[in-house]
């Protein structure tokens, strides 16, 4: 069976400041991980003949699969980050000051809430169908590398987690997922290559 692994980007620029959105490229520590990953990989799917990389069209994951070197690289708009429309680019801290009614709309209902101009959890959800088809269409491994929301919606997918904890599904940085069929279901293995 084919495992997917999924994987945010390196640590940005912007995850630093706490700013979210925005199209940054990466920290020092993130372009460590960049060549980890490409270890990872290396080392991993050594033995397969065919395997893909799919990246959003934000530089930031670009940037963390370039070490990637012997699988074709696919990009895809629609996993690119959830849209925090009005927001983008502001750290929470500053949400909360200036538009405190947003930050309490989003605090009680995480899943549903819309960022004005932007985009919620539900709306991500929908948008990612398409690649979760592909995916399952896949006959050798996949590397996803993309964004905080995008992984969480793809997570609880494949995992079967209920629509109300996808907000809060944890997918650290520098850690990669990675999921396969298993004789008694979907099984998770997940590898932290880095603080
Ligand atoms: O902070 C990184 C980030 O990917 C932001 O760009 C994005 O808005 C956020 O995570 C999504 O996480 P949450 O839904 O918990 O705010």
């Amino acid at each position: 069976p084919r495992p997917i692994f999924l994987t945010r980007h390196g640590e940005s620029e912007d995850n630093v400041r706490g700013r979210i959105g925005g199209d940054p490229v990466l920290s020092e520590a993130g372009e460590k991980y960049a060549l980890k990953l490409a270890d990872f990989v290396h080392k991993r799917l050594k033995n397969e003949s065919a395997a893909s990389i799919w990246t959003s069209t934000l530089q930031r994951t670009g940037i963390t699969a370039r070490h990637i070197e012997e699988f074709p690289k696919v990009q895809w708009r629609v996993l690119d980050e959830i849209n925090a429309g009005v927001c983008d680019g502001m750290t929470y801290e500053e949400i909360k000051q200036h538009m405190p009614e947003e930050y309490s709309a989003r605090k009680a209902d995480k899943l549903r809430y819309r960022y004005p101009r932007g985009e919620s959890y539900l709306d991500v959800i929908q948008r990612v169908e398409p690649v979760i088809v592909e995916l399952e269409r896949q006959r050798s491994p996949v590397v996803v590398i993309a964004h905080q929301a995008i992984l969480r919606s793809l997570y609880a997918y494949f995992m079967d987690k209920p629509l109300k904890e996808v907000p809060h599904i944890q997918v650290p940085l520098h850690t990669i997922i990675e999921i396969q069929m298993g004789v008694a279901g979907m099984q998770e293995k997940r590898y932290k290559l880095m603080e």
